[in-house]
Protein backbone atom coordinates (compact mmCIF):
# COMPACT_ATOMS: atom_id res chain seq x y z
CA UNK A 1 0.00 0.00 0.00
CA UNK A 2 1.26 2.97 -1.35
CA UNK A 3 -1.42 5.49 0.83
CA UNK A 4 -1.21 7.33 3.85
CA UNK A 5 -0.94 5.77 7.80
CA UNK A 6 -4.31 6.34 9.06
CA UNK A 7 -3.58 4.28 11.90
CA UNK A 8 -0.63 3.49 13.70
CA UNK A 9 -0.45 1.25 16.10
CA UNK A 10 2.97 1.37 18.38
CA UNK A 11 3.71 -1.21 21.37
CA UNK A 12 0.73 -1.29 22.59
CA UNK A 13 -0.47 -3.02 25.76
CA UNK A 14 -3.44 -2.76 27.59
CA UNK A 15 -4.18 -4.81 30.72
CA UNK A 16 -7.66 -5.04 33.53
CA UNK A 17 -6.91 -5.33 37.10
CA UNK A 18 -9.10 -7.64 38.10
CA UNK A 19 -9.83 -9.03 41.60
CA UNK A 20 -7.11 -11.73 41.40
CA UNK A 21 -4.30 -9.38 39.66
CA UNK A 22 -3.63 -7.46 36.95
CA UNK A 23 -4.61 -9.50 33.37
CA UNK A 24 -2.38 -8.02 30.37
CA UNK A 25 -4.92 -8.46 27.27
CA UNK A 26 -3.51 -6.63 24.96
CA UNK A 27 0.66 -7.43 24.94
CA UNK A 28 2.81 -5.34 22.90
CA UNK A 29 0.86 -4.96 19.56
CA UNK A 30 1.92 -2.93 16.66
CA UNK A 31 -0.36 -2.49 13.76
CA UNK A 32 -0.73 0.03 10.48
CA UNK A 33 -3.68 0.67 8.47
CA UNK A 34 -2.76 2.97 5.35
CA UNK A 35 -5.43 4.90 3.64
CA UNK A 36 -8.37 2.62 1.79
CA UNK A 37 -6.73 -0.45 2.87
CA UNK A 38 -9.04 -3.11 4.91
CA UNK A 39 -6.92 -5.13 7.29
CA UNK A 40 -8.44 -8.11 9.17
CA UNK A 41 -7.49 -9.37 12.46
CA UNK A 42 -8.48 -12.99 14.31
CA UNK A 43 -8.04 -14.81 16.72
CA UNK A 44 -10.06 -17.20 18.70
CA UNK A 45 -12.46 -16.08 21.90
CA UNK A 46 -10.41 -13.64 24.65
CA UNK A 47 -6.91 -13.01 22.49
CA UNK A 48 -7.70 -9.26 23.09
CA UNK A 49 -9.21 -8.12 19.88
CA UNK A 50 -12.32 -6.33 21.03
CA UNK A 51 -9.39 -4.75 24.10
CA UNK A 52 -7.49 -3.77 20.89
CA UNK A 53 -10.28 -2.32 19.62
CA UNK A 54 -11.62 -0.32 22.52
CA UNK A 55 -8.26 1.12 23.07
CA UNK A 56 -8.35 2.58 19.08
CA UNK A 57 -11.37 4.41 20.12
CA UNK A 58 -10.23 5.48 23.38
CA UNK A 59 -13.30 3.78 24.68
CA UNK A 60 -11.76 1.29 27.56
CA UNK A 61 -13.95 1.15 30.65
CA UNK A 62 -12.86 1.31 34.14
CA UNK A 63 -10.59 -1.08 35.57
CA UNK A 64 -8.89 -0.87 32.09
CA UNK A 65 -5.56 0.20 31.39
CA UNK A 66 -3.28 0.89 28.68
CA UNK A 67 0.50 0.31 30.00
CA UNK A 68 2.83 0.96 27.24
CA UNK A 69 2.99 1.90 23.51
CA UNK A 70 0.79 4.82 21.20
CA UNK A 71 -1.84 5.17 19.32
CA UNK A 72 -1.76 7.83 16.44
CA UNK A 73 -5.40 8.05 13.79
CA UNK A 74 -4.24 10.78 11.06
CA UNK A 75 -1.21 11.68 12.60
CA UNK A 76 -3.08 12.52 15.83
CA UNK A 77 -2.01 11.12 18.80
CA UNK A 78 -5.35 10.23 20.63
CA UNK A 79 -4.60 9.52 23.79
CA UNK A 80 -2.65 13.37 23.81
CA UNK A 81 -6.56 15.04 23.45
CA UNK A 82 -8.38 16.88 25.87
CA UNK A 83 -11.99 15.95 25.83
CA UNK A 84 -14.04 18.11 23.74
CA UNK A 85 -11.21 17.52 21.13
CA UNK A 86 -11.55 13.66 21.52
CA UNK A 87 -15.35 14.08 21.59
CA UNK A 88 -15.22 15.75 17.91
CA UNK A 89 -12.47 13.43 16.47
CA UNK A 90 -14.39 9.84 17.12
CA UNK A 91 -16.74 9.82 14.45
CA UNK A 92 -15.89 12.43 12.22
CA UNK A 93 -12.03 10.58 11.94
CA UNK A 94 -12.53 6.90 13.74
CA UNK A 95 -15.62 5.32 14.11
CA UNK A 96 -16.32 2.41 15.17
CA UNK A 97 -19.22 -0.84 14.18
CA UNK A 98 -19.34 -2.90 17.86
CA UNK A 99 -19.30 -6.12 18.66
CA UNK A 100 -23.34 -7.37 19.01
CA UNK A 101 -24.00 -3.70 17.54
CA UNK A 102 -27.60 -4.73 17.04
CA UNK A 103 -27.76 -4.30 20.59
CA UNK A 104 -26.73 -0.73 20.39
CA UNK A 105 -29.89 0.67 19.41
CA UNK A 106 -32.32 2.43 21.58
CA UNK A 107 -35.50 -0.28 21.59
CA UNK A 108 -37.94 2.68 22.69
CA UNK A 109 -36.73 5.09 20.46
CA UNK A 110 -37.48 5.53 16.52
CA UNK A 111 -34.18 4.91 14.12
CA UNK A 112 -35.25 8.59 12.91
CA UNK A 113 -35.06 9.57 16.06
CA UNK A 114 -31.35 7.80 17.35
CA UNK A 115 -29.86 9.24 13.77
CA UNK A 116 -31.10 12.79 14.36
CA UNK A 117 -29.94 12.58 18.29
CA UNK A 118 -26.64 11.65 16.73
CA UNK A 119 -25.98 14.56 14.24
CA UNK A 120 -27.02 17.11 16.92
CA UNK A 121 -24.62 15.78 19.22
CA UNK A 122 -21.82 16.50 16.68
CA UNK A 123 -23.39 19.52 15.41
CA UNK A 124 -25.53 21.34 17.80
CA UNK A 125 -26.79 24.41 15.46
CA UNK A 126 -27.81 21.54 12.96
CA UNK A 127 -31.82 21.99 12.66
CA UNK A 128 -33.91 18.74 12.99
CA UNK A 129 -35.19 19.04 10.10
CA UNK A 130 -31.66 18.73 8.23
CA UNK A 131 -30.71 16.48 10.18
CA UNK A 132 -33.74 14.30 9.62
CA UNK A 133 -33.16 14.84 5.65
CA UNK A 134 -28.83 13.57 6.35
CA UNK A 135 -30.73 10.89 7.99
CA UNK A 136 -32.93 9.83 5.01
CA UNK A 137 -29.96 10.18 2.66
CA UNK A 138 -27.88 7.72 4.73
CA UNK A 139 -30.67 4.75 5.00
CA UNK A 140 -30.64 5.58 1.29
CA UNK A 141 -27.04 4.89 0.80
CA UNK A 142 -27.13 1.45 2.50
CA UNK A 143 -30.41 0.80 0.93
CA UNK A 144 -33.32 1.28 3.40
CA UNK A 145 -36.46 2.95 2.54
CA UNK A 146 -36.50 6.05 4.33
CA UNK A 147 -40.10 5.90 5.57
CA UNK A 148 -38.43 3.25 7.81
CA UNK A 149 -36.76 6.34 10.14
CA UNK A 150 -40.31 6.37 12.22
CA UNK A 151 -39.88 2.45 12.38
CA UNK A 152 -38.66 1.18 16.23
CA UNK A 153 -35.55 -1.05 16.20
CA UNK A 154 -37.58 -4.32 16.70
CA UNK A 155 -39.95 -3.66 13.50
CA UNK A 156 -36.58 -4.16 11.35
CA UNK A 157 -34.64 -7.53 10.67
CA UNK A 158 -31.56 -8.02 12.13
CA UNK A 159 -29.87 -7.23 8.88
CA UNK A 160 -31.39 -3.85 8.32
CA UNK A 161 -30.88 -2.76 12.29
CA UNK A 162 -26.85 -3.53 11.34
CA UNK A 163 -27.49 -1.86 8.06
CA UNK A 164 -28.34 1.43 10.09
CA UNK A 165 -25.60 0.81 12.27
CA UNK A 166 -23.11 0.89 9.64
CA UNK A 167 -24.90 3.79 8.28
CA UNK A 168 -23.94 5.96 11.47
CA UNK A 169 -20.47 4.83 12.00
CA UNK A 170 -20.22 6.60 8.02
CA UNK A 171 -22.35 9.18 8.61
CA UNK A 172 -19.59 11.60 9.22
CA UNK A 173 -17.34 10.07 6.67
CA UNK A 174 -14.70 8.95 9.27
CA UNK A 175 -11.45 7.73 7.72
CA UNK A 176 -11.33 4.58 9.63
CA UNK A 177 -14.12 2.22 10.52
CA UNK A 178 -13.27 -0.30 12.91
CA UNK A 179 -15.77 -3.59 12.86
CA UNK A 180 -15.96 -5.75 15.30
CA UNK A 181 -17.76 -9.25 14.50
CA UNK A 182 -19.87 -6.79 12.28
CA UNK A 183 -22.28 -9.90 11.03
CA UNK A 184 -21.53 -12.66 13.26
CA UNK A 185 -25.06 -12.79 14.42
CA UNK A 186 -26.23 -12.81 10.95
CA UNK A 187 -27.41 -15.56 8.39
CA UNK A 188 -24.77 -16.42 5.60
CA UNK A 189 -26.86 -14.78 3.30
CA UNK A 190 -27.53 -11.53 4.80
CA UNK A 191 -24.10 -11.49 5.78
CA UNK A 192 -22.77 -11.64 2.08
CA UNK A 193 -25.07 -8.97 1.30
CA UNK A 194 -23.77 -6.58 4.19
CA UNK A 195 -20.29 -6.98 3.48
CA UNK A 196 -20.65 -6.17 -0.34
CA UNK A 197 -22.40 -3.40 0.54
CA UNK A 198 -19.19 -2.62 3.37
CA UNK A 199 -17.05 -3.06 0.21
CA UNK A 200 -19.01 -0.34 -2.62
CA UNK A 201 -19.20 1.93 0.75
CA UNK A 202 -15.58 1.75 0.96
CA UNK A 203 -14.88 2.14 -2.96
CA UNK A 204 -17.70 5.14 -2.62
CA UNK A 205 -15.96 7.17 0.57
CA UNK A 206 -12.48 5.48 0.65
CA UNK A 207 -12.19 5.18 4.60
CA UNK A 208 -10.24 2.16 5.87
CA UNK A 209 -11.70 -0.84 7.74
CA UNK A 210 -10.18 -2.81 10.43
CA UNK A 211 -12.11 -5.65 10.35
CA UNK A 212 -12.33 -8.27 13.36
CA UNK A 213 -13.78 -11.87 13.09
CA UNK A 214 -12.83 -15.22 14.16
CA UNK A 215 -13.99 -16.54 11.26
CA UNK A 216 -10.62 -16.77 9.15
CA UNK A 217 -12.64 -17.32 5.85
CA UNK A 218 -14.53 -14.12 6.12
CA UNK A 219 -11.57 -12.36 7.28
CA UNK A 220 -9.54 -13.35 3.97
CA UNK A 221 -12.08 -12.33 1.53
CA UNK A 222 -12.56 -8.72 2.21
CA UNK A 223 -8.92 -7.81 3.30
CA UNK A 224 -6.08 -6.59 1.77
CA UNK A 225 -3.99 -8.14 4.92
CA UNK A 226 -4.68 -10.35 7.65
CA UNK A 227 -3.18 -10.48 11.15
CA UNK A 228 -3.51 -13.13 13.45
CA UNK A 229 -3.40 -12.85 17.20
CA UNK A 230 -2.86 -15.12 20.02
CA UNK A 231 -2.70 -14.45 23.70
CA UNK A 232 -2.77 -10.73 23.35
CA UNK A 233 -0.05 -10.64 20.77
CA UNK A 234 0.35 -10.44 16.91
CA UNK A 235 1.84 -13.59 15.88
CA UNK A 236 1.52 -13.17 12.26
CA UNK A 237 0.75 -10.07 9.18
CA UNK A 238 1.17 -10.45 5.66
CA UNK A 239 2.19 -7.94 3.68
CA UNK A 240 -0.19 -6.15 1.29
CA UNK A 241 1.56 -6.90 -1.89
CA UNK A 242 1.47 -10.59 -1.82
CA UNK A 243 3.86 -12.50 -4.29
CA UNK A 244 0.94 -14.31 -5.39
CA UNK A 245 3.24 -17.49 -7.16
CA UNK A 246 4.34 -18.17 -3.52
CA UNK A 247 2.26 -20.21 -1.63
CA UNK A 248 1.38 -18.55 1.78
CA UNK A 249 3.40 -19.12 5.15
CA UNK A 250 1.53 -19.24 8.45
CA UNK A 251 2.07 -19.08 11.84
CA UNK A 252 1.51 -22.93 13.30
CA UNK A 253 -1.48 -21.24 15.00
CA UNK A 254 -2.76 -20.01 11.87
CA UNK A 255 -2.07 -23.38 10.45
CA UNK A 256 -4.55 -25.10 13.00
CA UNK A 257 -7.14 -21.86 12.29
CA UNK A 258 -7.10 -23.00 8.13
CA UNK A 259 -7.48 -26.79 8.88
CA UNK A 260 -9.91 -26.10 11.08
CA UNK A 261 -12.14 -24.70 8.31
CA UNK A 262 -14.91 -26.77 7.21
CA UNK A 263 -14.94 -27.70 3.25
CA UNK A 264 -17.89 -29.09 1.20
CA UNK A 265 -16.53 -32.20 0.68
CA UNK A 266 -14.27 -32.79 3.80
CA UNK A 267 -15.80 -35.83 6.28
CA UNK A 268 -15.84 -34.87 9.35
CA UNK A 269 -12.43 -36.90 10.25
CA UNK A 270 -10.87 -34.23 8.21
CA UNK A 271 -11.44 -31.25 9.85
CA UNK A 272 -8.85 -31.02 12.81
CA UNK A 273 -9.53 -28.02 15.57
CA UNK A 274 -6.60 -27.12 17.41
CA UNK A 275 -6.26 -29.09 20.20
CA UNK A 276 -6.23 -27.72 23.91
CA UNK A 277 -7.78 -24.27 24.82
CA UNK A 278 -5.95 -20.51 24.79
CA UNK A 279 -4.42 -19.42 27.56
CA UNK A 280 -6.10 -17.04 30.24
CA UNK A 281 -4.56 -13.75 30.63
CA UNK A 282 -3.46 -14.25 34.07
CA UNK A 283 -2.15 -17.80 33.73
CA UNK A 284 -0.11 -16.94 30.82
CA UNK A 285 2.61 -19.54 29.53
CA UNK A 286 6.25 -18.08 29.39
CA UNK A 287 8.08 -18.15 26.03
CA UNK A 288 5.36 -18.30 23.32
CA UNK A 289 2.34 -18.50 24.34
CA UNK A 290 1.40 -20.66 22.15
CA UNK A 291 3.85 -23.70 23.07
CA UNK A 292 1.92 -25.81 25.39
CA UNK A 293 -0.86 -26.76 21.62
CA UNK A 294 1.72 -26.19 19.37
CA UNK A 295 2.84 -29.39 17.31
CA UNK A 296 6.66 -28.07 16.50
CA UNK A 297 7.45 -26.44 19.78
CA UNK A 298 11.05 -26.80 20.36
CA UNK A 299 13.03 -25.82 23.70
CA UNK A 300 13.36 -22.31 22.97
CA UNK A 301 9.77 -22.08 22.52
CA UNK A 302 8.76 -22.36 26.12
CA UNK A 303 11.19 -19.76 27.59
CA UNK A 304 11.90 -16.98 24.89
CA UNK A 305 9.10 -15.11 23.93
CA UNK A 306 9.57 -14.83 19.69
CA UNK A 307 9.15 -11.31 18.44
CA UNK A 308 7.54 -10.66 15.31
CA UNK A 309 9.95 -11.50 11.96
CA UNK A 310 10.18 -11.44 8.47
CA UNK A 311 9.88 -14.52 6.26
CA UNK A 312 9.34 -13.61 2.97
CA UNK A 313 5.54 -11.75 2.58
CA UNK A 314 4.86 -12.41 5.89
CA UNK A 315 5.66 -11.25 9.23
CA UNK A 316 5.18 -14.25 11.88
CA UNK A 317 6.99 -14.85 15.58
CA UNK A 318 7.55 -18.15 16.09
CA UNK A 319 11.41 -19.78 16.15
CA UNK A 320 11.14 -21.54 13.09
CA UNK A 321 13.13 -21.10 10.38
CA UNK A 322 11.20 -20.15 7.07
CA UNK A 323 12.24 -23.19 5.31
CA UNK A 324 10.62 -24.85 8.67
CA UNK A 325 7.56 -22.98 8.55
CA UNK A 326 6.71 -23.36 4.66
CA UNK A 327 6.99 -27.22 5.02
CA UNK A 328 5.07 -27.41 7.48
CA UNK A 329 2.36 -25.43 6.11
CA UNK A 330 1.80 -27.40 3.41
CA UNK A 331 2.94 -30.98 4.26
CA UNK A 332 -0.95 -32.75 4.30
N1 LIG B 1 -13.72 -5.62 31.64
C1 LIG B 1 -12.86 -6.62 31.76
N2 LIG B 1 -12.32 -6.96 32.95
C2 LIG B 1 -11.43 -7.96 33.07
N3 LIG B 1 -11.00 -8.71 32.03
C3 LIG B 1 -11.51 -8.44 30.81
C4 LIG B 1 -12.46 -7.39 30.61
N4 LIG B 1 -12.78 -7.37 29.29
C5 LIG B 1 -12.06 -8.33 28.70
N5 LIG B 1 -11.30 -8.98 29.62
C6 LIG B 1 -10.35 -10.09 29.36
O1 LIG B 1 -9.41 -9.64 28.40
C7 LIG B 1 -9.12 -10.68 27.48
C8 LIG B 1 -9.40 -10.20 26.06
O2 LIG B 1 -10.79 -9.97 25.91
P1 LIG B 1 -11.42 -9.39 24.57
O3 LIG B 1 -12.86 -9.12 24.82
O4 LIG B 1 -10.58 -8.29 24.10
O5 LIG B 1 -11.26 -10.65 23.58
P2 LIG B 1 -11.83 -10.88 22.11
O6 LIG B 1 -10.70 -11.37 21.29
O7 LIG B 1 -12.56 -9.69 21.65
O8 LIG B 1 -12.85 -12.10 22.33
P3 LIG B 1 -14.25 -12.43 21.56
O9 LIG B 1 -13.86 -13.10 20.26
O10 LIG B 1 -14.93 -13.39 22.48
O11 LIG B 1 -14.99 -11.16 21.37
C9 LIG B 1 -9.97 -11.88 27.89
O12 LIG B 1 -9.19 -12.74 28.65
C10 LIG B 1 -11.06 -11.26 28.73
O13 LIG B 1 -11.49 -12.17 29.70
MG1 LIG C 1 -14.51 -9.32 21.10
Amino acid sequence: MTGKPVLDVRNLSVGYMTPRGFATAVDGVSLTIHEGETVGLVGESGCGKSTLAMAIMRLLGPGAYVTGGRIRIADRDIYRMGREELRQFRWTHVSMVFQSAMNVLNPVRTIGEQMVDTFRAHDPRMSKREAMERSAELLRIVRIDPARLGSFPHELSGGMRQRVVIAIAIAFKPKLVIMDEPTTALDVVVQRSILEQVMELQEQFGFSILFISHDITLVNRISNRVGVMYAGRLVEMSDSQLATEEPPLYHPYAMGLHRAIPTLDAGDDEISGIPGSPPVPLSMPPGCAFHPRCPYVRDACASIKPDLTRHGDYQIACHLTTDELRSFAHAD
